[in-house]
Formats: structure tokens, C-alpha cells, sequence
């Protein structure tokens, strides 16, 4: 995008809004219909009936270089987001009254959120938690956020408060796991144990709270993290994944009692797994979420206040390197040559196949759950991966008897779904943002830096033995691309998201 430092906040959140629901358009409206036509230096578009075209580039990541168009008339004119969301109401089948207030709550959060940014954290990883303004590239309302209240709580304007602290007592306490990193962070009453509350929760769940749990007020400081549910508490030096019951992109922010039970029980099995991964590809870091604590007073409420510890990023990083966000990083590469690129494609995405292929686990490696850990010279050292919620067993590589059946169904995916998810995360969502980061405008450098992934790819598919799935990807079967416009449309849960086809870079 063009001249964002001078332009209003209610500029550039329409411009960003109209950029992620174009991008959702061209990919799930428009090319699955063959409605796609390059034109150089144009990308065109039918929606419709309506002609439709602006420049682009960076590949799959469809990065636009001036105002999108559309031809009203014979006569080129700029596109507005309202009007982008009247031809997809009419494109698409069946109706949404939610849609377009989804995509118009998304742009004014951008506005506010723009409005609100002050200086970011001294810390760089923080810093690069909350740095997502725009948010998801592919999304159609990527940070719309139910409610009021909401910026108070906002990674993207540099927000800090302090955790609530509430009592439970001991009879109706429910954890698992190591949960020591919570008893610094407050006192509890006799025959109570500390239970950290996110405030925006307690607000939502107030009717609910009943009388069985005391409030002991204040507790430390922490810091939202991109997922914005999850915040950093600096001094006791780990992460906490709360619930919210507030829908941020596609899901409602809740832990499921069996998400809660999966990640410790993953974090024990996993680790094993990656202490042999790490022996191959030292540089291998993952985030163990090894344990959770909630109060037993029915299922609202165990879900609603579960929160799982989680560990630093700076605890997994080896001294002198700095774990980045990579969705900071594909906004704003710190290189523009193929070395970086080589040293990041080997970080981040052998060991995602080794897990796949050799492990049976699926990792959920989008730019939001994995860090890059930078050297001292921002070279890709380490590739730090997070988010036990979406990483997955695959079944029968496991012996999962012995779990309660929901747990295990929870973490379990298919072989053939897993890997639809390995592909879209690691190369739709993750790397082909990178590579245009990496690349920018220079067409040639991104043909490279595929030719290069390739390579790198192609060297482990042999170490592996040709994996089938592996074999087909190198020879350029299309890719999956999650739908996350239709699965708005469709108001339906995020796991029943589909994927559409598009073209495979690396063919
Ligand atoms: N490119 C991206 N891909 C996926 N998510 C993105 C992307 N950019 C921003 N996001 C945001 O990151 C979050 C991803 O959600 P995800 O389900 O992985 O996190 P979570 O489970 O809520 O929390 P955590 O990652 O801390 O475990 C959403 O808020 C989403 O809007
Ligand atoms: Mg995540």
C-alpha cells in the first residue's frame, strides 16, 4: 500500500478492509469460477457482473500497489469496500444480514486501533506481538471483535493491565499438570488457590460467576499477545491462554474442557518427540503448555475461566537470539535476499515435515503460531513453534487408549486432513507471505526464492523417502487455501472451514 504514513486512520482502514475482503474474492469468489484474469501490470476480476481490477504483486500473497477499480460505464472508478460487499452479497448464494456489519466493525476497529497506537514495547517479540493492525491478509473481517470495551484489551494499541485475581476454593479446584507459575502471582486465602481471570472475561461472564469464588482484586501486569487472548505476565515469565467468549476471526475464544485436558497431555507427548527432532534440526524450539488450572462449577464456568500456562518464547530462544513474530516478519522482512530466505524455509518448514511424516503430529504452523528466532546479525536462527490447540495427532500413529474419548477425538485429525493443514498453514498462510515480504516488487527475486524452497524441500522429501503427499506437492498439485470468506458466509464453526484450490508455487 501506498503513502501510509500520511494518510487518516479512516483512510487506511478502508483501504486495508477493501484489500482483505479483494484478496478473499479473487481466491474463493472469483477463481474457483474462472473469473481471474491476469492482466499486466492489472489482476482482473468479474464479481457479479462487475469488471474489477488492480495492480498487484508478491505471488499468492496478492499485494496491491495503488486503489483497486471497477468499471462502471465504460470508465474506471475506485472501489469502495460497501460497494465490494453488495456485489459479494449478490454473488454468493443464500443470505448473511451479519456480513456486512462483520466487515464494517472490522474497518472501524482498524480506525481505532490506528488511532490509539502509541509507542510499541521496549521488548522486541512484544513489540512484534502487536504489531498486527491489519491482521489476516485472507480474511473478510479480521478484526471485527464483539462488543464494547474491546481496545482496553487490544495488542495492536500497546495495551497493559493487571490480571484479576480470584480465589477458588480447594474442593472445587480443577488443573492439571505443572500450574507453579501461578502461585507467584498473588495470595490466596486459606483453603483457596489462585485462579488469574482476563478482566474482558469476567465482565462477560459476570451473571454466571455465582457466589463460590472470591475476588482478591488486582493481580500482576501483563501484556496481550497477537492472539489477543493470550497475554505475556513478564515477571512470572510464562504466557496465559484465557477464554474468551468474543469471536476474533472465525472462532469464539473459549477453551473446551477437552482443549484444556488435550495440552497438557500433548505437552507430555510432545516432548519426547521434539527432543528427537531437535537432534536433526537443532534449531527447533516449540512452546509447552505444561499445565491448566479452572474452578469445577460446571461446564461455563470451567471452560470460561480455564486458563493454560504456557512458556515464554524468551525461555525457548537460546541467548543473543530474539524470537519475532512471523507475522511481523511478513510485514516487514528485515532482508531482501535469498540467504535469509534459505536459512528461513530451512527453520520453519523441515521440521514441520519431519513431525508430519516421521512423527504423525500435525503442527498448526500459521504466521501467528510460530516466532522466528533472529540472530544478532536478524539472521533465522531458531523457528519456535506454538499453539497446542491446533496441533494434532495423526490417527492410529498413536496410542491414545486410556484418554477420555472426547479428549482423543480433539486431537486426533486424519492423515489426508492433516496434511491439507500442514499445507495450507505452512505455504498458503505462511510462506508465500514471507517470500512477498522477502521479494516486494521484484518478480524475478520471488520466481528465485520458490526455486530455492524447492530445493530445500526436495532434499528432505528424499531424506524422508518420497513421502507420497510430498512427492505430489514438488510435482505442483494446487495448494489449499483455507475459505475463510465462506466460512463467514456460511456462519459455520471454523473447523467445518473448506479449502479452495490455487496454483502451487513451487511447480
Ligand atoms: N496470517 C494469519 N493467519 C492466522 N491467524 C492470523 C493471521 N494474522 C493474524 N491472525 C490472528 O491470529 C489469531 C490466530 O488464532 P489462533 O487460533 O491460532 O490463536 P489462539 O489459539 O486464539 O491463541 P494462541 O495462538 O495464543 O494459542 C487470530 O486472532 C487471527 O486473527
Ligand atoms: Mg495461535
Amino acid at each position: 500500500m501506498h503513502g501510509l504514513a500520511i494518510e487518516a486512520p479512516s483512510a487506511l482502514a478502508e483501504e486495508a478492509t477493501l484489500a482483505a475482503l479483494l484478496r478473499c474474492c479473487v481466491r474463493e469468489v472469483a477463481g474457483p469460477r474462472g473469473l481471474v484474469w491476469p492482466a499486466p501490470p492489472y489482476l482482473l476480476l468479474r464479481v457479479a457482473g462487475t469488471l474489477l481490477r488492480a495492480r498487484t504483486y508478491g505471488g499468492a500473497a496478492l499485494r496491491f500497489d495503488g486503489p483497486p477499480e471497477r468499471l462502471e460505464g465504460g470508465t474506471w472508478r475506485p472501489l469502495t469496500t460497501d460497494e465490494l460487499v453488495g456485489l459479494v452479497e449478490t454473488e454468493l448464494q443464500g443470505h448473511n444480514g451479519e456480513f456486512a456489519g462483520q466487515v464494517a466493525a472490522s474497518r472501524d476497529a482498524v480506525a481505532a486501533i490506528l488511532e490509539a497506537r502509541a509507542e510499541p514495547p521496549a521488548d522486541p517479540w512484544l513489540a512484534s506481538e502487536q504489531s498486527l493492525v491489519y491482521g489476516h491478509p485472507f480474511h473478510p473481517s479480521p478484526k471485527a471483535r464483539g462488543g464494547d470495551g474491546w481496545l482496553r484489551y487490544a495488542p495492536e494499541a500497546h495495551a497493559e493491565f493487571p490480571v484479576r485475581l480470584l480465589g477458588v476454593r480447594e474442593d472445587v479446584l480443577a488443573e492439571e499438570g505443572d500450574v507453579s507459575a501461578l502461585e507467584g502471582m498473588g495470595r490466596a486465602p486459606d483453603g483457596y488457590r489462585l485462579l488469574p481471570a482476563h478482566p474482558w472475561q469476567l465482565d462477560l461472564l459476570r451473571p454466571a460467576l455465582g457466589t463460590d469464588l472470591v475476588d482478591l482484586g488486582p493481580g500482576p501486569v501483563v501484556m496481550p499477545t497477537s492472539s489477543v487472548r493470550t497475554v505475556y505476565a513478564p515477571e512470572a515469565g510464562v504466557c496465559l491462554k484465557f477464554s474468551l467468549d468474543v469471536r476474533i476471526t472465525n472462532c469464539v475464544r473459549k477453551n473446551a474442557w477437552y482443549e484444556l485436558a488435550g495440552a497438557v497431555e500433548l505437552t507430555s507427548r510432545l516432548k519426547p518427540i521434539f527432543d528427537e527432532i531437535s537432534v536433526k534440526h537443532p534449531a527447533t524450539r516449540w512452546l509447552p503448555e505444561p499445565g491448566y488450572r479452572s474452578a469445577a462449577l460446571g461446564t461455563r464456568l470451567h471452560e470460561g475461566l480455564g486458563v493454560i500456562v504456557r512458556q515464554s518464547p524468551w525461555a525457548a530462544c537460546s541467548p543473543g537470539v530474539t524470537p519475532v513474530l512471523a507475522a511481523a516478519l511478513a510485514l516487514d522482512a528485515p532482508a531482501r535476499d535469498s540467504v535469509w530466505w534459505s536459512a528461513y524455509v530451512s527453520a520453519v518448514a523441515l521440521p514441520v515435515l519431519e513431525l508430519y511424516f516421521t512423527h504423525g503430529v500435525v503442527l498448526e504452523p500459521h504466521l501467528q503460531n510460530v516466532l522466528v528466532g533472529l540472530d544478532a546479525s536478524g539472521m533465522p536462527a531458531e523457528a519456535v513453534f506454538r499453539d497446542l490447540e491446533g496441533t494434532k495427532l495423526v490417527a492410529g500413529r498413536h496410542d491414545l487408549g486410556g484418554l477420555h474419548p472426547e479428549v482423543a477425538r480433539a486431537l486426533t485429525y486424519d492423515a489426508e486432513r492433516g496434511w491439507a493443514r500442514v499445507v495450507y498453514c505452512l505455504l498458503v498462510n505462511h510462506l508465500t507471505e514471507i517470500a512477498a515480504a522477502v521479494a516486494g516488487q521484484d518478480d524475478g527475486l520471488l520466481r528465485e526464492l520458490w526455486r530455492i524452497a524447492r530445493g530445500l524441500l526436495a532434499k528432505h522429501a528424499a531424506d524422508l523417502g518420497w513421502p507420497l503427499p510430498l512427492s505430489d506437492l514438488l510435482a505442483g498439485a494446487p495448494l489449499p487455501a483455507k475459505a475463510n470468506l465462506g466460512v463467514r458466509w456460511a456462519r459455520a464453526a471454523d473447523r467445518a472451514a473448506g479449502y479452495v484450490p490455487i496454483a502451487n508455487p513451487l511447480a
